[in-house]
């Protein structure tokens, strides 16, 4: 088996001797780390870590990869909880609308937004939307992400949603990055359904659902719960259809408005309710009571120019925050996580420390991935980032659109 050493690590983050779920309230400030550190690796996994005073034994080892990494600092690899990079084309002429005075609603409203990606969607083959999928995890890696949560929903018939989440399976079996997979069939009501809303959501309870269980294409369930998408009514629907599958939800809500849907994905046990733009203290009084992670999507923000998930007020209520991109080409084009926490640090008032927890550990809860991702134990995945030479980690939101990752490595293998 494939052994490494990394010795020399200026400093190794979020290190856990007691391996935690998730992180909230003020121990997100901390990221638990040693100075002048070694991490070894058998296979794919994390075996040994510690100060290089106490590197003994490990050196013995026959055929020993070892990687210096003076002056660098480890981290473990990003974990991005909420993607849709399973899509056929990028909407840049949108793009332009919007600079030009068009609001998101309004564009979605005269045809274009995610109906103009389902559209695109049907119109291209499986094979191709595995390619540029697999491109774009391509260029996410090189930004340090190590796992990605992926979406359906710009398929909105039953052939197409198993398309997108067949793509995904695909991209389980073969691309280095952990992949958990969503069904969003509930992501906008289909053109052919315009005047028939009850009759889609009673495709996707009927049809889609149990097709996409019979394939065991998605470990979680989503829906676009929001003024003009789904109302709560049909939330609660379309979860209650999932979980006879077991299907965990995690979803869409208070992107534009505040309609309740936090209550509601709390009442069904959601893992993640996702977005959280327009939040009140209700909201907040509500997740504190509550088992399910606050998702921020900053990128989505800074794109749209609408308002950020009040992320200060969150954290210091107590509660765990995670980070995502959101990748999709609608709203976020882009998977750049380094970007997203000079967005967290700028706009949302973060800390380094608080934004890193958000996209490590906390983003590997809020795809039920903690046990293996987000932090540096033994035992876990040996998916892990090396950055560049650097006196400080807050350098990497400060020097926004700088390149700060040496390496990244994956499984145990350098990508
Ligand atoms: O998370 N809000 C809903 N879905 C995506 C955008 C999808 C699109 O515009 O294609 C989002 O922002
Ligand atoms: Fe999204």
């Amino acid at each position: 088996m494939k052994k490494t050493l990394i010795k020399h690590i200026k400093t190794l983050y979020q290190v856990e001797s007691e391996p935690r779920e998730k992180v909230a309230g003020k121990d997100m400030a901390t990221l638990p780390l040693i100075e002048d550190a070694y991490l070894a690796i058998e296979g794919d996994t994390i075996v040994d870590f510690g100060p290089m005073t106490d590197l003994h034994g490990v050196t013995n080892w026959n055929d020993l990869d070892v990687i210096d990494a003076d002056g660098k600092m480890v981290l473990p690899a990003w974990c991005d909880s909420h993607t849709h990079i399973v899509f056929a084309k990028t909407r840049e002429g949108e793009f332009v609308d919007r600079i030009k005075g068009l609001s998101y609603q309004e564009i979605a409203a005269k045809g274009g937004g995610i109906l103009n990606s389902a559209k695109r969607l049907r119109e291209t083959s499986e094979e191709d939307l595995f390619q540029s999928a697999m491109q774009r995890i391509k260029e996410m890696v090189r930004t340090g992400t190590g796992a990605i949560e992926v979406k359906s929903g710009y398929g909105l018939t039953v052939e197409s949603e198993l398309k997108m989440l067949r793509v995904a399976k695909r991209l389980k079996e073969e691309a280095p990055v952990a992949i958990k997979s969503t069904f969003l069939g509930a992501h906008a009501i289909p053109a052919e359904y315009k005047d028939n809303r009850k009759g889609y959501i009673d495709l996707i309870v009927n049809e889609m659902i149990p097709a996409v269980a019979d394939e065991g294409l998605a470990e979680y369930i989503d829906i676009f719960c929001e003024q003009g998408y789904f109302t709560n009514e049909e939330t609660d629907r379309v979860l209650e259809a999932g979980a006879k599958y077991g299907m965990i939800p995690k979803i869409h809500v208070n992107q534009f408005s505040n309609t309740g849907g936090v209550q509601t994905g709390i009442k069904h046990n959601a893992r993640t309710v996702d977005h959280l733009e327009e939040m009140g203290k209700e909201e907040i009084e509500a997740l504190l009571k509550s088992n399910t992670m606050p998702v921020s999507l900053p990128s989505c923000s800074f794109f749209l120019s609408i308002p950020y998930t009040p992320a200060r007020e969150i954290i210091d209520a107590g509660l765990p925050l995670a980070i995502a991109t959101d990748y999709n080409p609608g709203s976020t084009p882009s998977g750049n996580i380094p970007f997203l926490l000079s967005l967290a640090c700028i706009k949302q008032k973060l800390t380094p420390e608080e934004a890193i927890n958000a996209v490590t550990l906390n983003g590997a809860y809020a795809m039920g991935l903690e046990k293996t991702h987000g932090s540096i134990a033994v035992g876990k995945k040996a998916n892990l980032i090396i950055t560049k030479e650097m006196d400080d980690i807050a350098l990497i939101p400060y020097a926004f659109g700088s390149e700060h990752i040496d390496q990244t490595i994956l499984n145990g293998q350098i990508q």
